[in-house]
C-alpha cells in the first residue's frame, strides 16, 4: 500500500472517519447531499459510535462508495487508530485498489496526529498472521493492501505537506510494528537466541544502526554469569546483543537514552516448571526485546536526533540436566551473588546482567528496561496498562504522558524499599524470589534496582499484560507491538525537553 495526498480527483471508495460531536449532523447532511440521499435518515441511522461502519452507495456522484467510520466521542490518536485498524481488518477484502481517506473536516491542530493514527491503523488492519501456513492463497485475495494499492488522502486546503509527513510517519510505525509482531508471533523453535540476534543484525544493516553480538564464549569471558546461568539448560546458547544508534546530526546537546529489553525466546520456567496449559504463550517472553528493537528501527528510519544505546539479553529458559536448580548460587556481571530460589524468575536475572553491562560502558540521560516480567502485574492491573516502576518523578511523568498520548498506557507502581526486604538471602547477596505470593511485580523491580548502579533516571516497565493479548484480529493471543510507539514518543519527548543530571 502506498499513501498519497490527492486534491481534486475522487477515488472509487472513500473512508470518512466521523466524530460523535456537534459537527456530526452537518457533516452527515453534506455527505447525504454528495451521495444524493436523504439527510435525516442518515442522521438517524449513523451515530458515529466507536468502530461503527455505515456504507453508502452514491449513484450520481463520481464516488461509488462512502464508508462512514465512527470514532466515538474523543478525537484522540488512540481512538482513530483503534477505529481505522478495526475497519481495514473487517473491510479489506471489499476495498478497491484505490481507496480514499477524507480528513478534510478535521481541524489543523489535530490533523497531523489523526493522519499518523489513521495511516498506522489502516495499514495494521491489513497485517497477516499465519507466516507458517502452507496455504498462502487467500480467496479472494484482497486488492487493497497488495503492492499496487493506494490510500489516497484528502486533506484540508494548504495542509498537504504537513499531512504527507504525518502519513509517512504512520507508515513507518505500521511497517516496523508488523515486523516486530512477526517476531513476537514466531514460535520458539523459529526464534532461538542466535536467530533473534541475526534478525537484529539484519535490521541494523537495513535501517542504519550498529549491532554487536556477544555469544556464549564472550558471555563466559565477560562474566555475564546470570545471563549464562539462565541459558545453561538450552542447546541454543544465550546472547547479549548491543545496539547503538547515533544520528548524523549529533552534537553535545543530543539527548542520550538507554533501552534494555528482556529476550527470553521461550520460558518453560526451567526446573521450577510452569504448568503446561498456557505454556505455549511463553514464546512471547521476548516482548521487551521486540519493543526495544522496534524503537531502534523507527529512530533510524526517521533519523531522530537522539543517541540510543541498547542491550538485549537473549536466552531460552529450559529444563535439562544442565539447567540451574532452585537453590543454586550464581554470580552476576555486577559482581553480586544471587541465590536462585525460583528458576522461573529468570527475566530479572538476564536484565540484571544487561543493565549492569550497559552501565559499565555508557551513562545515558535516561535508562528504561522493558520486560514481560511477571504474571503478578496482570493480577494487579490487568491487560489495559503496563506497570511502571521508577523513583524519578520527572521520568515517570514523561513516560506516562507519552503512553497516554498514543494509547499505550502506563500505570505507576510503588517502589518503597520495604518491598525489597524479602530479597535478602541467607547464603548469597540476594535471592531472585521472595518466596511470598504477593506484590511480585514490585519485588521484581526492587531486585533489578540492585543492578542499576544508582542511575538517577531509571525506569522499569512490566509489559507482561500488554505485549501479547486477545484481540479482534486473531483467534488466540497474539502480538500487540506494545512499547514501540510509547518508547519512541518518550524519546521524542526527551528531544523536546531533555533531562540531564
Ligand atoms: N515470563 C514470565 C512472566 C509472564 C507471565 C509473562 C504471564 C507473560 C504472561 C516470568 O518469567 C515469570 O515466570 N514470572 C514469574 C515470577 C515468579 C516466579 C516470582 C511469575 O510471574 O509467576
Ligand atoms: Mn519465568
Ligand atoms: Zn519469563
Amino acid at each position: 500500500m502506498t499513501v498519497k495526498i490527492i486534491d481534486k480527483k475522487s477515488p472509487d471508495a472513500l473512508i470518512i472517519p466521523l466524530l460523535q460531536d456537534d459537527s456530526l449532523p452537518g457533516l452527515l447532511a453534506d455527505i447525504a447531499a454528495r451521495a444524493g440521499t436523504d439527510a435525516s435518515c442518515l442522521q438517524r441511522d449513523f451515530l458515529a459510535e466507536q468502530k461503527e461502519v455505515f456504507v453508502l452507495y452514491a449513484s450520481g456522484s463520481p464516488v461509488i462508495r462512502f464508508y462512514l467510520l465512527g470514532l466515538g466521542k474523543k478525537n484522540g490518536f488512540a481512538e482513530m487508530l483503534v477505529a481505522t485498524r478495526s475497519f481495514s481488518h473487517r473491510y479489506k477484502a471489499k476495498l478497491p485498489l484505490k481507496t480514499g481517506l477524507d480528513l478534510r473536516h478535521f481541524s489543523n491542530a489535530d490533523l497531523a496526529r489523526l493522519t499518523d493514527a489513521a495511516v498506522t491503523g489502516i495499514s495494521l488492519g491489513l497485517y497477516k498472521m499465519g507466516k507458517f501456513r502452507t496455504e498462502k492463497n487467500e480467496k479472494p485475495a484482497p486488492l487493497f493492501g497488495s503492492g499496487k494499492s493506494e490510500l489516497q488522502i484528502m486533506a484540508p486546503p494548504g495542509t498537504n505537506a504537513q499531512t504527507l509527513a504525518a502519513a509517512r510517519r504512520g507508515e513507518v510505525f505500521a511497517a516496523v510494528t508488523q515486523q516486530i509482531m512477526d517476531l513476537m508471533n514466531a514460535p520458539g523453535n523459529r526464534k532461538t537466541p542466535d536467530m533473534v540476534a541475526d534478525w537484529i543484525k539484519n535490521a541494523g544493516e537495513e535501517s542504519g544502526f550498529n549491532v554487536k553480538v556477544l555469544g556464549k564464549e564472550d558471555i563466559i569471558s565477560e562474566g555475564l554469569d546470570a545471563l549464562f546461568a539462565v541459558g545453561k539448560g538450552s542447546p541454543h546458547p544465550p546472547a547479549l546483543v548491543l545496539l547503538d544508534y547515533t544520528p548524523v546530526t549529533r552534537t553535545k546537546k543530543t539527548p542520550f537514552v538507554g533501552l534494555v529489553g528482556k529476550g527470553v525466546t521461550f520460558d518453560t520456567g526451567g526446573v521450577s516448571l510452569k504448568p503446561s496449559s498456557n505454556m505455549h504463550l511463553m514464546k512471547s517472553d521476548m516482548g521487551g526485546a521486540a519493543a526495544v528493537l522496534g524503537v531502534f528501527i523507527v529512530a533510524a528510519s526517521l533519523q531522530l536526533p537522539v543517541r540510543l544505546t541498547g542491550a538485549i539479553p537473549l536466552a531460552e529458559n529450559m529444563v535439562d540436566g544442565l539447567s540451574i536448580k532452585p537453590g543454586d548460587v550464581i554470580g552476576s556481571y555486577a559482581g553480586k551473588t544471587i541465590e536462585v530460589t525460583d528458576t522461573d524468575a529468570e527475566g530479572r536475572l538476564i536484565l540484571a546482567d544487561a543493565l549492569a553491562y550497559l552501565l559499565k560502558k555508557e551513562r545515558p540521560d535516561a535508562l528504561i528496561d522493558v520486560a514481560t516480567l511477571t504474571g503478578s502485574i496482570i493480577r494487579a492491573i490487568g491487560y489495559f496498562a503496563a506497570g511502571m516502576f521508577t523513583q524519578n518523578d520527572e521520568l515517570a511523568e514523561k513516560l506516562a504522558r507519552s503512553g497516554s498520548n498514543c494509547g499505550e498506557r502506563l500505570w505507576r507502581m510503588p517502589m518503597w524499599d520495604e518491598y525489597g526486604t524479602d530479597l535478602k538471602s541467607d547464603v548469597a547477596d540476594l535471592r531472585n524470589f521472595t518466596g511470598k505470593p504477593m506484590a511480585e511485580s514490585i519485588s521484581a523491580a526492587k531486585f533489578i534496582e540492585h543492578f542499576t548502579d544508582k542511575h538517577p533516571a531509571w525506569a522499569h516497565l512490566d509489559i507482561a499484560g500488554t505485549a501479547f493479548g486477545d484481540s479482534e484480529f486473531a483467534q488466540g493471543k497474539s502480538a500487540t507491538g506494545f512499547g514501540i510507539r510509547l518508547l519512541t514518543e518518550f524519546v521524542e519527548e526527551m528531544i523536546k525537553t531533555p533531562m540531564r543530571h
